[in-house]
This record gives C-alpha cells, structure tokens and sequence, in this order.
C-alpha cells in the first residue's frame, strides 16, 4: 500500500487541474445550487405571497379545497374572462374541478355581478350556500345591498381633525383629500365624484392638486380635470404608454428626484415593480395612501372577486394584502427591495388604502406582512416563482397572450 502522502496530494491536484473535472465539478456544484433554489421556491407560496407551502395548507382545510389549484385555476380563468374570453369558460373550469365548493359559486357570483347579470348572481350566492353552509368561503358573500348595488352615500368622513378626508364609492375606491399646508387642497385618486362630494369639497378651499398615485387609476382624471379646473394633475410614469391613459394631459408625472409638495408629502416609488406605483405618504399625519400595491382586506371589500380570485382572504380585523398576480409583476428584484426597505424605515400611524378600509394599528407590522415577501427572495428565487405560476396555473400564458393581441 502506498501511503507516500506528498506524491498523492500531487496527483490529486494533477487531477484537478484537469479541464474536465473542472467542468464536471463546476456543473454538480451549479446542479446542486439549483436544486437547492428548486426546493426553497417549492416552499414559498404562488398564492398567498408570503405564506409558506405549509400555510396554504391550513387554508385548504379551512376551505375544503386544495387553495394552491383553486386560486391558480380562478386566477387565471378570470385573468382570461377579463381580456375578453366568455364568462361560461370561467363557470365551465371551476364547476368541472370544484363543483362542491361554496368559494366556485361565490366567485361566479362576482363574475355576473361584473357583468351586470344580477338575478344570477343572487343565484349563485343560493347556491353557494346550499353546497357548503358552513363555509368560511360564505364571508366573501355579497351583502343583500351589495348585490342590489345600492351603496352609502358618497360624502366625505373625517380621518384625521382638519387634515385628513376620505370618501368612498361604492364600497370599493377610497378618494382622499388632504389640507396642505398653504391652505389648499390636495385629493389622491380621484372617483366618480357624486354632486354631494363636488359640493363638499369645494366648500373646503381650493382644489390646488390631484395626484393618481397608480398605473390602472385614471377613469376620473378629466371628469377632475371638469370639476377642478385650476388644479395640477399628477400621474405615475406608467400613465404616459398605458393606452387608456397615455393621450390623458397630465400636468406632469411623479418623479423621486423633482419631487412635488416637498412640504406636505414624501413620495415612495414602488421600483422595479409594473405599476410604477408611488405611495404618498402624508408627512404631518403619518399617514400612508397606498393603491393597487396592496388592499385592504374587510369582510365589507372582500366580496369583490378580486379579493378571493387573487388570494386575499376576509378577516374580521382591517388586514393590508397583496394580490398574488403581483408576483408576476416584478420586473427588477433589487430595485423593490431598494423601495420596500426605504418604506419599512419609515414612521406609519396609519394606512390608507385606495381599496377597502383604513388601517390605524401595527402598521408598520401590517406593511411587513404584506409586503416583505420580495426581502426574503433572490433573483434565481424569483425566477423559479415565475416558472412555477406558469407551470401551476392553467391557462395563464395563453390570457397573456390575449392581452397582448388585444393591446395591439
Ligand atoms: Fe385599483
């Protein structure tokens, strides 16, 4: 036997340097680092971001279906119901795969509510109750006002003592309107403005700025541009090429190196991420306006389809949450986390969605919860994510490619 340990560590290394065994050696390393990232992106939640594999299962217990393949399979049949296919492909894939389900008939119900079939909404909440009487799906059911479409009035409610309004529109847009400190007004994101809130506003001082803080926000900015006609309009960088905004006349777009309202406001811009949303966060109130970045999820919102198609669910407590298409909208990893750090420094006494209601405790607890889930990932993390929604839910690439066709 020879033991002559100096000619052996020699030819060992010989052997290493061997362009081969390089090769070899660099590819099961890069084999084994990639199975690695395959197993964590396996426990990360597609659904429920920021839950873990072992939390949607509780959740498929709770709801008597397996959450991960029902919201994968609402989310992309009602991704594809809303670039245009018809509403029967929807009704179709969910009563095929979950045809016992009180959460298939509430989503359905949500589907023809959208589509103005009323009487068969009513229909679908009957039948939801019917399948499952004791779900926890039957929170998301639409309030008998609710599927009348019969609203409170729109007036404005007091936030913050001489600083702070909201009003609402139907349930579901939150317009807030802000004293500056030069006396004047400002509102973030407008809403189909009732003659009762015109008047009220008006009543308060003038108008000086409406600020559309979100990409899909933009329906109201010219009926705002009619009823404040001396008013500055700010849009987000995204309005200037999304087709239904980018011919709108903005005053000008929100921008964090010439930024506006320096006095009253710190802008945050959500980088990196589609929307190009900025949350504008109200220095003296310390107070947060944040739009389709995330919601609020009450038992009075989450009737809305996209609350339960995106996978948000009802809870009895004012909850921030981020719909799970989110995921699919990052466009560069290390500019959000550069973004949402910047907003986890900061001091939040209250969180103000544009959708669903007001949160005032824990804030800083709730905007981690809800928007922490991009820290915990790498770019290869996020990739594998990527790949997995397409590879978990159906139908997904072929809705994209119908947006696509539709944009053109
Ligand atoms: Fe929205």
């Amino acid at each position: 036997m020879n033991l002559s340990l100096p000619a052996s560590s020699e030819e060992i290394i010989e052997h290493l340097k061997n362009p081969k065994v390089i090769v070899a050696s660099v590819a099961l390393l890069a084999f084994i680092g990639i199975i690695r990232k395959w197993r964590k992106a396996k426990q990360f939640s597609i659904v429920l971001l920021g839950e873990s594999r072992s939390a949607e299962k509780l959740y498929s217990k709770a709801y008597g279906v397996d959450i991960n393949r029902f919201l994968n399979t609402a989310g992309s049949a009602f991704l594809a119901f809303q670039v245009g296919a018809d509403e029967s492909n929807i009704t179709d894939i969910l009563q095929k795969e979950f045809p016992s389900s009180a959460g298939t008939y509430l989503l359905l119900c949500g589907v023809n509510q959208l589509r103005g079939n009323n009487e068969v909404a009513k229909l679908m909440v009957e039948k939801a109750k019917s399948v499952e009487p004791a779900s926890p799906w039957l929170q998301i059911s639409p309030t008998v006002n609710e599927l009348n479409k019969v609203f409170p009035p729109m007036v404005l409610e007091e936030v913050v003592k001489n600083s702070v309004w909201k009003a609402t529109e139907e349930s579901f847009n939150n317009l807030f309107l802000f004293r500056l400190k030069d006396g004047n007004l400002a509102i973030v994101n407008a809403i189909n403005y009732s003659e009762t809130l015109i008047a009220q506003i008006k009543s308060m001082g003038k108008v000086s700025h409406i600020i559309s803080n979100t990409k899909f926000h933009y329906k109201y900015i010219e009926r705002s541009r009619e009823v404040f006609p001396d008013a500055l309009v700010y849009g987000v960088p995204s309005h200037k090429t999304h087709p239904p905004s980018k011919n709108m006349h903005f005053s000008g777009y929100l921008d964090d190196k010439n930024p506006i309202l320096k006095d009253d406001f710190t802008f945050i811009e959500m980088k990196g991420h589609d929307l190009t949303e900025f949350l504008v966060y109200h220095n003296s109130t310390k107070s947060i306006v944040i739009g389709d970045f995330g919601l609020c999820c009450v038992p009075n919102y989450a009737n809305k389809i996209y609350a339960a198609t995106f996978g948000i669910f009802p809870s009895s407590e004012p909850e921030l949450k981020q719909m799970n298409y989110h995921l699919l909208q990052v466009k560069s990893l290390p500019a959000l986390q550069s973004s949402l750090r910047t907003l986890f420094s900061i001091d939040v006494d209250r969180i103000l969605p544009i959708h669903g209601g007001s949160v005032h405790s824990d804030c800083k607890g709730q905007l981690q919860r809800a928007f922490g889930w991009p820290l915990k990932l790498g770019t290869i993390d996020l990739l594998f994510l990527v790949v997995r929604s397409f590879m978990e839910k159906p139908g997904l690439l072929s809705a994209i490619m119908q947006a696509g066709k539709k944009k053109q």
